[in-house]
């Protein structure tokens, strides 16, 4: 299978995405032009490490590697582990010019990242993304962080990777409830910007789900694109770069009222946030009924978490959810800000929603539940 190439074009920090199967087995020859000496720091987590670490080593042949494998899970995007991990690759004698590799999902790319972001005051770092939402989103863009008690990643750093590797074959093994999470985020993509994309993934979403390796990769491709041009507009989200908060306002609520934990994975959140944006949309007369029953419709084809009611457990009420809200980190001058549509692929950031036509919204919601 051809190996799809997108550039992030950020200047002097500039980096290819390469999407395509295989990319493991020569990620050697795919990093060395970037080392000045033959040996990388490998940051991952125990699941990827028992399924994939040894296919890393063999592809990475004559590049040495040392690695370190933390515990799975968003409980790992905190000081502690971070803490262990700049200090770890101390102990490993990793100098300015190294390279850490971010093999893992979203947690370990944020956290190795942002690890990489701080020691020695920044060294570069390659991501080699696991999962579907780190290779359509999270290893792309250079956002790297942890989370704290107040809420989801509020401690971070901008922190571009040299280069991004997505290996479509890694995908396989990955369980399907974290695969569907995943998709949440390449959905958004259609939503935000590309309505001829959502109409591609109504068609080819079970296809990608059944595991089509050419699907899967040009929805990851597409995705990619759209997020690199994005970035590369407003890398720092003053403007633009807000419209990936899609989904967002919401689904970091109901991640911080489950506690951040099995009840809701962050995809799931973005999924049910998505369709909340739509309807919040539709309520404030910005698009027809039929916009929103068309983008559950499909979440729901998909085998999705879709409302409120699919949460398992008790959820807190209206005030309380927006309170949540109000930690987002788009927050700006006490506003918060939303992100809402005209259509399909008609995103845009808005301030002035009104704290009634949201708690209607919300009431209704938790009373479907
Ligand atoms: N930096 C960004 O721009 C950005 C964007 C979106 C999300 N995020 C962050 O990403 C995180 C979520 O990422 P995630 O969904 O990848 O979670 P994750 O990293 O926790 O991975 C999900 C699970 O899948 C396992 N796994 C990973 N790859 C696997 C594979 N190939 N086969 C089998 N199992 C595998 C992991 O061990 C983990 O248990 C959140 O912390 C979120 O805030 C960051």
């Amino acid at each position: 299978m051809s190996v799809e190439q997108v550039r992030v074009e950020l200047g002097a920090r500039a980096y290819e995405v390469r999407i395509g199967a295989g990319l493991l087995a020569r990620a050697g020859a795919e990093i060395a032009p970037l080392l000045r000496r033959p040996r990388v720091a490998v940051i991952t987590d125990e699941t990827v490490a028992a399924l994939h670490l040894d296919r890393l080593r063999e592809g990475l042949g004559g590049v040495a590697m040392t690695a370190l494998a933390l515990p799975a899970g968003e409980a790992t995007k905190g000081w502690p582990q971070l803490t262990r991990t700049v200090e770890w690759l101390l102990a490993e004698r990793i100098e300015r010019s190294d390279l850490v590799v971010a093999f893992g999902g979203g947690v370990i790319g944020d956290l190795a990242g942002f690890a990489a972001a701080v020691l020695r005051r920044g060294v570069r770092f390659v991501q080699i993304p696991t999962t579907l939402l780190a290779q359509v989103d999270s290893s792309v863009g250079g956002k790297t962080g942890i989370n704290s008690a107040h809420g989801k990643n509020l401690i971070g750093a901008f922190h571009q990777p040299s280069l991004v590797l997505a290996d479509i074959d890694l995908l396989a093994t990955l369980p399907p409830r974290d695969l569907l999470a995943g998709y949440g985020e390449v959905v958004k993509y259609g939503l935000l910007g590309d309505a001829r994309f959502f109409e591609w993934l109504e068609r080819h979403g079970p296809a990608l789900a059944a595991g089509d390796t050419a699907v899967r990769a040009r929805a990851v491709t597409r995705s990619v694109e759209m997020k690199a041009a994005i970035v590369a507009r407003d890398e720092t989200e003053e403007g633009e770069r807000a419209l990936l908060n899609l989904g967002h306002t919401f689904g970091h609520a109901l991640e911080s009222a489950t506690g951040y934990s099995a009840r809701l994975l962050h995809g799931e959140g973005v999924a049910i946030g998505c369709a909340l944006a739509f309807e919040l949309s539709q309520r404030l007369g910005l698009c027809s009924q039929e916009v929103p029953s068309r983008v559950r419709a499909h979440l729901r084809a998909m085998g999705m978490k879709v409302d409120l009611a699919d949460i398992a457990g008790d959820l807190p009420g209206p005030d309380a959810l927006m309170a949540l809200m109000a930690q987002d980190k788009k927050v700006r001058d006490g506003q918060l800000r939303f992100i809402l549509a005209r259509g399909i692929g008609e995103a845009f950031v808005s301030a002035d929603v009104p704290a009634d036509v949201l708690r209607g919204l919300l009431v209704t919601a938790l009373a479907a539940r």
